[in-house]
C-alpha cells in the first residue's frame, strides 16, 4: 500500500479529526485546511497527540481558489478528503444562500484546483440525507429524492458535480461516502464531538443532559411508525467512520464510486437513551414532544457494497458508541 500526502479540509472538525487520526495511523501524511467556524486549532494539537506525528495545518476558507491554490502549489498532494462545509439541517433552512455558497463553491474550487494540480484522488464526505424518503434500507444504486432542507441539498449538488467532473475527465477519481449518523469519539477521549451551542444532535445533546447542563432531552415525537415509535436511525461510531474513508482512500480506482457508510442496523431514540444510562449508569431524564419538523421516521443503510468492494464494515456497536461519548464529554471540561 502506497502511503500518501492527503489534504483533509475540515480535518480539525468531529468527523475529520477522528480520520485524521485513522489515516496518519494507516500511514499517510495529512494537511488540515480549516476555517474554524465550527471547531478548534487544539483539536490540531489533539491529533498529534494521539498520533505522535505531525499535521500541518491552514487556518484558511477553502471556498478561496487562491488561498486553495497556495496549498497545492507548497506540498504533493496526492488525495484530498473534502469535510468542510456546514451541516446543521435546520440552520440550512433559515440561512440557504450561506449553505449553497459554502458547500457548493468550496467543492468546486477543490476539484478545479486539483485538475491543475493532476490530483486524482477526491473522496466527499456526502450524507444520507440526499436519499430523501426513499424506502429502507437506503441502497446507492436508489434514485435520489428532494431532500426537506438546503444543506441535503448541496450534498446531492455536490455529488453531480464531482460525477460530472469525473465524466469528462476519467483519470479523476471520486468517492462519495454517504454517512448515517455518527457518534461516540475515539477511545482516548482527547477529540469527540463538541457543537457550539445547544446540540441540534441526539447523542451531544444527551450528553449534556447527563452533565447536567441542560435539564432533560425532548424526545421529538413516539407516534412514528417504529418498533416504540420515536425516530429510527442508523447510528454509526465515528472511528467506524472515519476507517471507511482510509479503505475508500487506498481502493480507489477511475470513475466515481458511491458507498454507505453505516451499520446497517435501526436504533429507536429510547433504544439509545436506554442504552446511554446502561453503559454509563447514569440518568437521562426525557420528556416526549411534538415531531421535529422535516424529520424522517426511519433512516438505517445497506452497508453491503462497502463490505463488497472497500472490504469494510462498522466494527462498534451502540454500547461502545455510548461508553466513548460520555468518556471524551466527563474529560473535555
Ligand atoms: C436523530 C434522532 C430525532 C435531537 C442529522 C442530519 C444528517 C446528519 C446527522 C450530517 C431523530 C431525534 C434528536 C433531540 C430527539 N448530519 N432527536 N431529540 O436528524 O437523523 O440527522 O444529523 O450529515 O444529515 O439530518 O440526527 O441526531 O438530529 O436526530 O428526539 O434533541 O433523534 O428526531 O429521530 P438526524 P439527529
Amino acid at each position: 500500500m502506497t502511503f500518501m500526502n492527503i489534504l483533509v479540509t475540515g480535518g480539525a472538525g468531529f468527523i475529520g479529526s477522528h480520520t485524521c487520526v485513522a489515516l496518519m495511523q494507516a500511514g499517510h501524511q495529512v494537511i488540515v485546511a480549516d476555517n474554524l467556524s465550527n471547531s478548534k486549532a487544539e483539536t490540531i494539537d489533539k491529533i498529534k497527540q494521539i498520533t505522535g506525528y505531525d499535521v500541518t495545518f491552514y487556518r484558511v476558507d477553502v471556498t478561496e481558489e487562491e488561498t486553495v491554490d497556495d496549498i497545492f502549489a507548497k506540498h504533493s498532494i496526492d488525495g484530498i478528503i473534502h469535510f468542510a462545509g456546514f451541516k446543521a439541517v435546520g440552520e440550512s433552512v433559515e440561512k440557504p444562500l450561506a449553505y449553497y455558497y459554502n458547500n457548493i463553491v468550496s467543492t468546486m474550487v477543490l476539484a478545479k484546483v486539483s485538475k491543475k494540480y493532476n490530483v486524482n484522488r477526491f473522496v466527499f464526505s456526502s450524507s444520507a440525507t440526499v436519499y430523501g424518503e426513499n424506502e429502507v434500507p437506503f441502497v446507492e444504486t436508489m434514485e435520489l429524492l428532494p431532500t426537506t432542507n438546503p444543506y441535503g441539498e448541496t450534498k446531492a449538488i455536490s455529488e453531480r458535480i464531482l460525477t460530472d467532473v469525473s465524466k469528462s475527465n476519467p483519470d479523476f477519481s471520486v468517492s462519495l461516502l454517504r454517512y448515517f449518523n455518527p457518534v461516540g469519539a475515539h477511545e482516548s477521549g482527547l477529540i469527540g464531538e463538541a457543537p457550539t451551542g445547544i446540540p441540534n444532535n441526539l447523542m451531544p445533546y444527551v450528553t449534556q443532559v447527563a452533565k447536567r447542563k441542560l435539564d432533560k432531552l425532548r424526545v421529538y415525537g413516539n407516534d412514528y411508525p417504529t418498533v416504540d415509535g420515536t425516530g429510527v436511525r442508523d447510528y454509526i461510531h465515528v472511528m467506524d467512520l472515519a476507517e471507511g474513508h482510509v479503505a475508500a482512500l487506498n481502493n480507489l480506482t477511475e470513475g466515481v464510486h458511491i458507498y454507505n457508510l453505516g451499520t446497517g442496523q435501526g436504533t429507536s431514540v429510547l433504544q439509545l437513551v436506554k442504552a446511554f444510562e446502561e453503559v454509563n449508569n447514569i440518568e437521562v431524564p426525557y420528556e416526549i414532544v411534538e415531531r421535529r419538523p422535516g424529520d424522517i421516521a426511519k433512516c438505517y443503510a445497506d452497508v453491503s457494497k462497502a463490505r463488497r468492494e472497500l472490504n469494510w464494515i462498522a466494527q462498534r456497536g451502540i454500547a461502545e458508541m455510548c461508553r466513548d461519548a460520555w468518556r471524551f464529554n466527563t474529560f473535555a471540561d
